[in-house]
Order: C-alpha cells, then structure tokens, then sequence
C-alpha cells in the first residue's frame, strides 16, 4: 500500500557540527532537505543528552523549512509549551515516555502544531489503536534511540509494513528513524514509509554541495517506490 504523502527528506542534525548549528540548518535547506528534524535527548528517557528548546529558538530564523521536533524526553507534557514556542511545527512524544499518550498530543495540537508518537523497537503498534485519530505523524524508531550512526535494525521493515496498513486511508506522516541511507531507503520507502530521517549519512560530508549528493542519493533510490 503507498502512500498519498510526498517524500520527505528530514536530516537531523544530531549529526551536524554543533559549532555552526546555523550555518548547517541554513546548508541542509539549500541542499534540499524537507523537514529539519531536531532530537531532543534528556540523559534519563535516553542515555544521551542533545539539545533543548532554547537551541530551537536560535535556529529558527536560519530557515524556514519545517521544525520536525522528536522529543526523547520523560516526562514531556510540561515542556511541550516551550518547543511550540521555540517554532517548531511538528512535536513527536514517544508513547513509552509517559502515562497519558492521548493528553499529549491533545495539548500538542491544542497548541496548532502537528502531534506525533514515536514508537520504540520493541513497542507494538497495537499501542496506537485508540489514538489514531490524534495524530498527524507515526515515527518508527528503526535504531533503539539515544545515539546517531547505529545500523538499521531490518525487523523494523516489517513493522513499517503493517504501520503503513494500520494507518490506511489516514492523511498520518509515516516517518522512519535510525541508520536510514540511500542504501536501504528504497526497502524502507516500498514498504510504506514516506518520510526518511537521515543523521550521519547526510552529515558525514561538508557542505551544501556534499549534504545535497546525499540528499539526491536518497531521492533517486527511492523513486519508483
Ligand atoms: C536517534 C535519533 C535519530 C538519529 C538518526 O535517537 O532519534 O534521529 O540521530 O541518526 P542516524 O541517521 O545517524 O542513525
Ligand atoms: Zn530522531
């Protein structure tokens, strides 16, 4: 089953240099990316610390592409005011990060943003059965989260699968995230996803023109999905 979504190319930048944090959302725009997809880590949901909302704020008026904010956060609900704020546009909670999945994403898109739930490996989807018409976007966590550069877990092609058929005739983003490459992207994309983050495999270079070849790398292996 395909989807009616366009691809979305969503780099995150946990990957890029933070010393110009900037300058890499203002490259990656001009090479070509969608969504800029922001991971917010808090040493105690995940074993990682990134970045928060006040990072958010400064980046915002270096593009103007969309804010894709994943929080990996625990709990989330008394920060989500703050990310709204900072611009981002889509907020993704993880459904393991709290008691009240449905109030959440209520107050996600109370606030007139996008609501998104982003489900860890080893969580099923069956989580979702009651709060499908709640959110705008589905996150598949195709490394267990925490770190950039781990390797696509293949089990999750599957899952993506039946996320794809759960979600059916639904205007749900189905977003996929960890190890994702022009290698796999197609494998990723045939079996329903339609947007793709990319951390390491698009910061690895330097540069708009580098972030741009990946970038097209990844368009081209999925075309035809
Ligand atoms: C992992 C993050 C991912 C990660 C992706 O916790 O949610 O967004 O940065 O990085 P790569 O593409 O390097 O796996
Ligand atoms: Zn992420």
């Amino acid at each position: 089953m395909s989807t009616p979504l366009p691809l979305r190319i969503a780099p995150s930048i946990l990957a890029a240099n933070f010393a110009k944090l900037g300058q890499e959302v203002a490259d990656v725009t001009a090479a070509g990316a969608d969504w800029i997809h922001l991971d917010v880590m808090d040493g105690h949901f995940v074993p990682n610390i990134s970045f928060g909302p006040d990072v958010i704020k400064a980046l915002r008026p270096h593009t103007d592409a969309i804010f894709d904010c994943h929080l990996m956060i625990a709990p989330a609900d008394p920060y989500l005011e703050a990310f709204a704020k900072a611009g981002c546009d889509i907020i993704t909670v993880h459904a393991e990060a709290g008691p009240h999945l449905h109030r959440s994403l209520q107050s996600i898109r109370a606030m007139g943003l996008k609501a998104g739930v982003s489900l860890n490996p080893a969580t099923p989807l069956s989580v979702l059965d009651h709060v499908m018409d709640d959110i705008d976007l589905l996150l598949i966590m195709s490394v267990n989260p925490g770190f950039g550069g781990q390797k696509y877990i293949p089990a999750m092609t599957d899952k993506i699968r039946a996320a794809r058929a759960l979600i059916g005739d639904r205007l749900i983003e189905l977003e996929v995230d960890g190890g994702v490459t022009a290698q796999n992207a197609g494998e990723i994309v045939a079996a329903g996803a339609n947007a793709l983050v990319a951390g390491s495999a698009i910061f690895k270079g330097d540069g708009v023109e580098d972030y741009r070849k990946t970038i097209n790398l990844i368009r081209n292996a999925v075309s035809g999905h």
